[in-house]
Formats: C-alpha cells, structure tokens, sequence
C-alpha cells in the first residue's frame, strides 16, 4: 500500500525563503519537515512507498532523499557517526515521484499518482502539518478496516470565521474509534460521512469539522478524479471527487485533536513548530531556553 503526498506548489506563503528553496525542506529542528511527514507517512502496517508529487523545478527534495555515499563516508572517516547515520536513513526512505507541473489542484495532484496506486486503497497526507507521533493515520486505518476498508478521512473542530477556508463535512457521529462514550466533535469520535463541500461560506456550511489533511482513499477516487471538473477557486477539487464518490462508497470521518500535529504551512505556524519540538525534544530543550533567554510573553 502506498501513500501520496503533493509538493508541487510554489510556497508563496514562505517567499523569499521558498524562492530558492522547496518550502518542503525547511527544517524543523535539524530535519526537514518532509522526512517528519514522509517518516509519518510509513508509520500504519502495510505502507512500503511515498509517492511525492513533485514539481520539476524542485529538485532539491530529491535529492535530500537519495544516498549520498561520498559524504557519508566522509563524516565516518571524520568520527561524525550521528550525521552520517542520519543521512543514510533519509537516503534509504522508499520514496518515489510523478511530476505535477501545472498548479491545478489539489485533486489533480493526487489524480497524477495514480499510475503508482495499484488499484489499492492508498494514503494521502497534506504535506503542510507533520503528526510527531504518527498515529493518526494509525487509527484511520483501524476505522476502516472496522467498516470494511471503506474511506477514511481526518476531521477536527475549526472556529466559524475559519470554516470557508477549509473542506468540510455533513454527516452524523456513529460513535468512537474504541466504543467509549465520547463527545461528537471531540477526538475519537467517528463520524458516517453524508456530504464534503470545499471552502463553503459559513451561512451555508453543513458542520463546523474540517478536513484536517490526512486521506485514506479507496482506488475509485482515481477513476472519479479523472472528469473532475474544477471548483472552488477554480481548481480540480479533492474534495469534490470525494464527494462524488458517496454516491458510490460509505465514507466515514475519524475526529482527531488538531494539535496533535503540528503546523508548519505559514511562517507564523512554521516557528511555532520548532519551538514546540524543541521544547519536547530531550537533548535541545535546555540549550533552546537558554538561546531564547528572558522572553516576555503577552
Ligand atoms: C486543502 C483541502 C481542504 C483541506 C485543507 C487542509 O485545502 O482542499 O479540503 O481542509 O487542505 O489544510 P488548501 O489548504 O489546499 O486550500
């Protein structure tokens, strides 16, 4: 089974910084945030490939994935066992690329995988927020396999004056991930799906859960993606081939806590991200403090 995740686009929230350079490299902590979501991506039993829909003018993320032979033989001879290793892991990550060239959507980016899926049920995960722990896709797929490997979707919560910037779902709880009583839009409750409507304005809006970025999609949404017309914004809509797919295929709605991943789409949520990790992270928290001295909050 195999997982998609889009970085074709331009990066415009992070200009200049992404001018040069893929927004997909940039780091958090030491480790660029794609290994975080490539790394979370091969977490759920039975994901062996990433599929990374790259654009031709980033070739820089594929080259952070491949072996780099010299330089690890370098930093060995050079007693820097921790580097060498660290950059033999992202060299040995299954990874692999089809070519998005034309910003199209986020729809057409999953459509251009499609050749690599298979036919098989397939993962795609938004490449704008990493879960550290990795277990949300986890769970995802237990809620499938509870309802016969049906579609899988991650929903959170998000406030009324942030509903028309998301796709966001109707439907009805049926209960949680593990049977205990939970509150319908608090994490583990799981939700049938009924309708998917991308970036609605509020008024209209059939529930305040929005698709937090992390798909597990059966096959058929490929065959569907291919006459997708466009949508909101004029671009072919994840979205709205999902919604298409209902007519065919149950789909349900895993409620997750958001902030069990972390945003690094702006550069705003970017630098949060890092302060977080460096907070939770052992051997950088006190020296993060110290850099960071007598910051007045508020
Ligand atoms: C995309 C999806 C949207 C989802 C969002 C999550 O929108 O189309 O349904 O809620 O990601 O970040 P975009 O952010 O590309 O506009």
């Amino acid at each position: 089974m195999k997982a998609i995740i889009p970085a074709a686009g331009l990066g415009t929230r992070f200009l200049p910084a992404t001018k040069c350079s893929p927004k997909e490299l940039l780091p958090v902590l030491g480790k660029p945030v794609m290994q975080y979501v490539v790394e979370e991506a091969l977490e759920p039993a039975g994901v062996d490939e990433v599929v990374i829909v790259n654009s031709h003018e980033k070739p820089q993320i594929e080259r952070y994935f491949e072996r780099d032979e010299a330089l690890e033989a370098y930093l060995e001879a050079h007693g820097k066992t921790r580097e060498a290793e660290a950059i033999r892991a992202a060299g040995e990550l299954p990874v692999s690329y089809v070519y998005q060239d034309e910003a199209l959507g986020l729809g057409h980016a999953v459509l251009c995988a499609s050749e690599k899926m298979d036919g098989d049920p397939f993962f795609v995960l938004l490449g704008d927020y990493f879960v550290p722990e990795r277990q949300m896709n986890v769970r995802m797929a237990e809620v499938s396999a509870a309802h016969g490997g049906a579609s899988v979707i991650a929903v959170a919560p998000v406030p009324a004056d942030q509903v028309s910037r998301y796709g966001i779902i109707a439907g009805e709880c049926i209960g949680s991930v593990d049977g205990t009583p939970v509150g319908e839009e608090e994490p583990g409750a799981v939700w049938h799906v009924t309708g998917l409507v991308e970036k609605p304005p509020v008024e209209t809006a059939p529930s305040h859960l929005f698709i937090v970025g992390r798909y597990l999609l059966s096959p058929r949404i490929m065959e569907l993606l291919e006459t997708q017309e466009p949508g909101a914004g004029g671009e072919i809509q994840l979205t709205d081939a999902m919604q298409r797919l209902l007519a065919e295929e149950e789909m349900y709605a895993l409620v997750v806590d958001r902030a069990e991943g972390c945003d690094t789409g702006t550069p705003a949520g970017w630098a949060a991200t890092n302060a977080r990790m460096a907070l939770a992270d052992d051997s950088v928290r006190a020296a993060f403090l110290e850099e960071l001295g007598d910051v007045t909050l508020g």
